[in-house]
């Protein structure tokens, strides 16, 4: 039998021959080591709600292939390249997929999902770093793991723990990326956040973040009733008076008049998938900003927006995109979590709601676009 944190020399993946075809599992020769590297044990990695349109080209992201996809996961270091300082095998990391050029963080990609935006970033996702984390083994960037203290965040709470599962962990994902957007544009304590639409996985993640952060929340959707469970579920957790709700009903007069019965919002946060194409909130967010408002688009909507251009010149509004995080961004969620500001589990209202081998991908995706609900999660248990 292996050493438990020894390599095998074959492991199970999942492979994506090209974009549109049927995936497939396939036993294959186990990444190993190399400087700058470490390979990490999959426990469990996530899904998008959109995981099964990237793979099957409704999405038109590109990848690399063949390659084996992947996300966000919670693993276990295992070996670890010879420059390495930090890490020891056995070790519970974070593994993130955004990865950045070495010599130029500006140049960004997502393993297993985006290959990016630029050459340089196609030619960094399809050499080194084509396969990700639907997998046994992954290797990754040794920046790209983040450390996790597993005695703070799995221990018994008579013990000082948090008492969370390792899938529990997964969580931090959704919460990362609205984190990335909400910092990137100032978010401060007592600020006022319109977040739209607030339904979905980061929407609702967002609320939270925004509110754990000390700031006050409007949240928007078009789901009434998912909306005031999204508003319920937070106000039992935060307070009535830190979360109001308005649905969008794509009448901008009515979105306006019912977003300023709560007064003027420092910040707008869009994070609109591509079908809100046409949606009204964005514009009815931003006329609902108050002098020096700021506004964070963090959105895959593909066709233009409109955008109020003589109230954003009138009110020096700052429009900021925001694609993904920063680095720090990962470690500060970590650090929120372990500290205890930031919930994860049934405080957060997130669950798994589908647990599947490699093998089951197909049901596994279509689960997951099935639950793009507040807090559910579907995930690989490699
Ligand atoms: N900038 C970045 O770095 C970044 C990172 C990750 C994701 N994103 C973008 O964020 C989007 C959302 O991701 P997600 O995982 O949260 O998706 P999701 O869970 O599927 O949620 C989508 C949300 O959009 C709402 N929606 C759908 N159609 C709409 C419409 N026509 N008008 C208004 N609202 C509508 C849904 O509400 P209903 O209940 O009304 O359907 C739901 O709240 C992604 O599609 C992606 O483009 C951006």
């Amino acid at each position: 039998m292996a050493a438990p944190f020894s390599l095998p020399t074959t492991h199970r993946a999942l492979v994506l021959d090209k974009i549109g075809e049927p995936l497939r599992v396939e036993t294959r020769p186990t990444p190993q080591v190399s400087p700058g590297t470490a390979v990490a044990k999959i426990l469990v990695a996530g899904l998008l709600s959109y995981s099964r349109e990237i793979y099957n080209g409704t999405r038109k992201y590109n990848l690399p292939t063949p390659c084996v996809p992947g996300n966000a996961a919670i693993g276990r270091i295992v070996a670890v390249g010879a420059d390495a300082t930090r890490f020891n095998p056995g070790d519970l990391v974070l593994i993130d997929i955004f990865i950045r050029g070495r010599d130029n963080p500006s140049i960004g990609a997502l393993s297993g999902v985006h290959d990016g935006h630029t050459e340089a970033s196609k030619r960094m996702m399809h050499s080194e770093w084509r396969d990700s984390t639907y997998a046994e083994y992954a290797k990754m960037p040794l920046e790209n793991c983040f450390p996790l203290n597993e005695k703070r965040l799995l221990g018994d709470p008579s013990d000082g723990g948090l008492g969370y599962t390792v899938e529990d962990l997964l969580y931090m994902l959704p919460q990362i990326v609205p984190f990335g957007g909400l910092r990137a544009i100032g978010l401060d304590v007592c600020d006022r956040v319109i977040i739209s639409p607030a339904t979905g996985a980061f929407g609702s993640a967002a609320v939270q973040v925004a509110l754990s952060m000390g700031s006050s929340v409007i949240a928007m959707g078009r789901n009434k009733e998912t909306l005031e469970a999204v508003r319920g579920f937070f106000a039992s957790q935060f307070g009535e008076d830190r979360i109001q709700a308005v649905p969008i009903t794509n009448d901008v007069q009515q979105e306006v008049e019912s977003l300023a019965k709560f007064g003027p919002a420092d910040v707008f946060f869009d994070i609109s998938p591509p079908q809100a194409a046409g949606s009204t909130h964005v514009k009815s967010a931003i006329l609902s900003l108050r002098h020096s408002g700021r506004v964070c688009l963090m959105g895959g909507q593909r066709e233009d927006v409109g955008i109020p251009l003589v109230n954003v010149m009138r009110n020096d509004l700052t429009i900021k995109g925001k694609w993904m995080y920063e680095r720090g961004d990962v470690a500060r969620v970590i650090q929120m979590v372990e500290s205890g500001v930031l919930k994860l589990g049934k405080d957060a209202g997130s669950r798994t709601v589908g647990r599947f081998p490699l093998e089951n991908w197909k049901e596994a995706f279509d689960l997951a676009a099935e639950h793009a609900g507040p807090g559910e999660r579907v995930v690989f248990t490699p």
